[in-house]
């Protein structure tokens, strides 16, 4: 493990767990299906990076209150419930280690599983009596549903601009990193420009978390990611480094890499021989150089915090999407 990793687990030892607990307690089905499919992808192992940033926003605010890691639990059942949809609408196999859901039961159980965490999220939020947070959760669910939709509506498309898969990232992931410190804020009643900082922090933090798993995705490989690599290219879905090559290679490369986009059924070496185009023309180190960017955005809209360890932690979090390995 990286000894920045390390860290920040030491740092949050304690809110993991309380997390982990207030997951299983306020889950609260009363089907016992719905149980052991919200089960199958809650408790296995994800990195509970959305509700971890959710109770640190509210401690940076001075919060101290009881059902921090509850409210937390808004932003891992999003996560899971947009996750189970994600992997039927990518036709992914495999989510944290796991076969995904909708191979294990079929698909209306792993979309509606999805409806009632996405529910279970909401009604999370109603309990906080705070309209502002009630808005946000709805506001992430409107975003997540039509970002993924649009990418959806892209596949396979190579005119597919960078300024279109930056809004289907904010969409699809900003959105909810932004909700869920600004939640942490709202709930601490922390001071508008307080709630605006955190705000832009998860925002930035959401886009270059994206971007890393667009990495990820060419450059790691399933046992150490959890999810199987080269699927983004697989289901024709255009990503930064790709689009950043296509438009940087000569033909000969460029139609090398669109039939490549046009073929599911790639090999291994044409996969390899892709990564290679890949890197030749500058869309992965453009790509890491723009998560750099955002990564950079997001420590410096929290810089004006006066020295504290969740703030310390926060700016862990915002290296760690960089180097972060799944
Ligand atoms: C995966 O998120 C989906 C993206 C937005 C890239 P994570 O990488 O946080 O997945 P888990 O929660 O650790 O499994
Ligand atoms: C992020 O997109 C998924 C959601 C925000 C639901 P991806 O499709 O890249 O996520 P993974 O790679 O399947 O985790
Ligand atoms: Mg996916
Ligand atoms: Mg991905």
């Amino acid at each position: 493990m990286s000894d920045l990793k390390a860290k920040i687990l030491t740092a949050v030892r304690d809110d993991l767990e309380a997390i982990e607990i207030a997951l299983a307690d306020n889950l609260n089905p009363h089907f016992d299906l719905v149980s052991q499919v919200a089960g199958h992808i809650l408790f296995a192992g994800g990195k509970r990076l959305r509700p971890l940033l959710m109770v640190l926003c509210a401690r940076l605010c001075g919060h101290s209150g009881n059902h921090t890691a509850r409210f937390a639990t808004i932003f891992e059942y999003l996560h899971a419930a947009t996750l189970l949809h994600d992997d039927l609408v990518d036709d992914a196999d495999m989510r944290r280690g796991r076969p995904v859901a909708h191979l294990v039961w079929d698909n209306p159980t792993a979309v509606l599983t999805g409806d009632f965490l996405l529910a279970r999220g909401l009604s999370t939020a109603a309990d906080t009596g705070l309209c502002e947070v009630i808005h946000v959760i709805a506001g992430i669910t409107e975003n997540m549903s039509q970002g993924e939709i649009r990418q959806m509506a892209r596949k396979g498309d190579l005119s597919l601009s960078e300024a279109e898969y930056l809004e289907v990232i904010r969409c699809k992931t900003a959105v909810l990193f932004e909700g869920a410190c600004r939640t942490g804020a709202l709930i601490a009643a922390a001071k508008t420009e307080r709630v605006e900082a955190l705000t832009a922090y998860g925002y930035h933090l959401g886009l270059a978390f994206q971007m890393a798993d667009d990495l990820l995705d060419y450059t790691q490989d399933l046992t150490v990611l959890g999810k199987r690599a080269g699927a983004d290219l697989r289901e024709g879905k255009l990503t930064l480094p790709l689009i950043y090559a296509l438009s940087q290679a000569p033909a000969a490369d460029r139609d090398q890499m669109a039939a490549l986009i046009e073929k599911p059924d790639f090999s291994d070496a044409e996969f390899a021989a892709l990564v290679e185009l890949l890197h030749h023309h500058g869309g992965i180190a453009y790509t890491q150089a723009q998560a750099a960017r955002h990564v950079a955005a997001a420590k410096s809209a929290i810089e004006g915090f006066a020295g504290h360890a969740a703030r310390e932690t926060l700016m862990d979090i915002a290296d760690y999407a960089l180097v972060r390995k799944a």
